[in-house]
């Protein structure tokens, strides 16, 4: 793997200051960056995910004092991004400015943001002295990439440039905690275990998850989704099934079985979930079985993510 050299990230530099949309590596997965400030930007990036416009964006900025002029940080907002930033971990907040494109926010008066511990991000954060707009770099509702092959795979010609960091350390998304209310509540469990967010605020959370009512598309039911069907909390796969394991669990005659890891670690079953669930669906089999993966940790994003991808459809 050949790292973006600094002429790579002036060239996507340049095409982000007109417009354009680069994709690039964070430490969670990649991230299809626009110019936060441009509404046109923006609108060619809901475009080129295929996303619905109602779900809002979280900008990217290189460091705290970068997001202040962005954000209401409060001095529990202030302690959270001191503890966490750079690192997985995106914070809703009231927005201030108004110099953030209000399709990137979806019109919101909060604003979804957050400093990548990615170096590639980091450099490519300064050299556009611009808050970067990043969902993942997938078309709407499929497996985010972990790869600069899998963006290439999914987003195609809409992409203009994919900067390649190779594999991301985290391999799952941030985790998004809004704190624009009385109490922090998780809208979606990510890199950064809920318990640490607990701990550093030294006040209870709230996992407002499964709630019903939409707050954040990160919790519409069906997303994340590979092209088979997935089946959760199987002990025994079917001969014609493909199965994704953990911890050595045994999973019986699949086809192809993947073990997320061997040795039960959950950080390193996080960092290959999406690549291992895209090997699985390109076997062509017709469903994914799926061993339990314990509720604890990283576990806690990752079983969020499986639940997603088995989640019913909406129709075409
Ligand atoms: O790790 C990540 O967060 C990656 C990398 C590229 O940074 N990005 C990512 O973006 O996962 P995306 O667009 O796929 O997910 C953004 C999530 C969605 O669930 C969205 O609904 C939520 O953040 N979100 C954004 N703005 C929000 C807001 N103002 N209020 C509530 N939720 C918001
Ligand atoms: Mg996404």
């Amino acid at each position: 793997m050949s790292e973006p050299d600094a002429a790579a990230i002036q060239e996507a530099a340049h095409l982000l200051r007109a417009g354009r949309l680069v994709a690039f590596p964070t430490e969670t997965v990649y991230g299809l960056g626009a110019d936060a400030t441009s509404d046109a930007a923006v609108a060619a990036l809901y475009r080129a995910k295929g996303r619905p416009a109602a779900n809002p964006l979280i900008v990217h900025v290189p460091d705290l004092s970068a997001a202040e002029p962005f954000a209401e940080f409060d001095s529990r907002a202030r302690t959270l991004a001191r503890t966490f930033w750079p690192g997985s971990l995106t914070l809703v907040l009231r927005q201030r400015g108004g110099r953030i494109s209000p399709l990137a926010t979806a019109g919101l008066n909060t604003i979804a943001i957050r400093v990548p511990d990615h170096p590639i991000a980091l450099q490519l954060l300064r050299a556009t002295a611009l808050p970067l707009a990043a969902p993942s770099a997938n078309r709407s509702g499929k497996l985010s990439p972990t790869t600069a092959q899998h963006v290439r795979e999914g987003l195609g010609d809409a992409v203009q440039l994919v900067l390649d960091g190779g594999p991301c350390r985290v391999g799952i998304e941030s985790t998004v905690v809004a704190m624009d209310g009385p109490t922090p509540r998780i809208l979606r469990p990510g890199g950064i275990p809920v318990d640490e967010i607990a701990r550093a605020l030294d006040v209870p959370v709230l996992a407002e998850t499964t709630v019903q009512t939409l707050q954040s598309p990160g919790q519409m039911p069906s997303h994340y989704a590979p092209r088979a069907l997935v089946r959760l909390n199987v002990r025994e796969a079917r001969a014609n099934e493909a199965a994704l394991t953990f911890g050595a669990l045994p999973m019986g005659a699949a086809r192809m079985t993947i073990d997320l890891s061997p040795r039960g670690d959950l950080n390193e079953a996080a960092a290959s979930l999406y690549a291992s669930l895209r090997t699985l669906d390109e076997t062509g089999a017709t469903s994914i079985a799926v061993a339990p993966i314990p509720e604890r940790g990283m576990g806690i994003a990752i079983n969020d993510r499986l639940r997603r991808a088995a989640a019913p459809r909406p129709e075409k």
